[in-house]
């Protein structure tokens, strides 16, 4: 994109703006990113899937084979190519935000989401959804617990960058997946 949206470009979304989700894992990204680019009729986009399928391995590999490092610049590229990607809702990754400056470019080319979730609800559905995730799969209990708050203490702030909050720690059912996306797409849409 040609950088130039603010906090106070709010009021410009287009077809042409990304809609970017931001929060931890857990958080509902991938889920609530599919309700909100149905209701928007936008494309929806994961960058750990969009990633995966580029460099034709698993994220939970890539961690093991490349090393996060690695797969952190991969993060970088792909998020840098989707900033230009018109009439697209994309998750982000947990991990996405917080490096290379990613947070700054998705702020500054389109509108960024953050979904709020307090650590104990991340933490019971984490543990339900962990074995795919290389940072937290070997980990459980109050382990994962503390894992997940110090993780937070660095990314809570850089989450909170993001131009919306949204709060998300009562989805449990597709009825409140559709309340919360079309929450987000009116919020969006004025
Ligand atoms: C990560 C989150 C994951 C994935 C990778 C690292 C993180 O994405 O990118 O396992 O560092 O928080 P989700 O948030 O989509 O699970």
């Amino acid at each position: 994109c040609s950088p130039k949206r603010g906090k106070e470009g709010r009021e410009m979304i287009t077809r042409d703006t990304p809609i970017f989700l931001v929060g931890y894992m857990g958080s509902g990204k991938s889920t609530i990113g599919r309700r909100l680019a149905d209701r928007m009729e936008r494309e929806f986009i994961d960058t750990d899937i969009f990633i995966e399928r580029r460099f034709h391995e698993s994220v939970a590999n890539m961690f093991t084979s490349v090393g996060e490092e690695a797969f952190r610049r991969r993060e970088a590229v792909v998020i840098e190519e989707l900033s230009g990607f018109p009439n697209a809702v994309i998750a982000t990754g947990g991990g996405l935000p917080c490096h290379h400056g990613n947070m700054e470019l998705m702020n500054q080319c389109g509108v960024t989401v953050f979904l709020q979730v307090s650590l104990d609800v991340l933490a019971q559905r984490i543990e339900l959804c962990k074995r795919t995730r290389p940072t937290v799969r070997h980990l459980s209990g109050a382990a994962l617990e503390e894992h997940i708050r110090q993780a937070m203490e660095v990314r809570l702030p850089i989450y909170q960058q993001a131009q919306y909050s949204i709060p998300c720690d009562d989805i449990c059912t597709p009825k409140d997946e559709i309340r919360v996306a079309e929450e987000i797409a009116l919020l969006l849409d004025h």
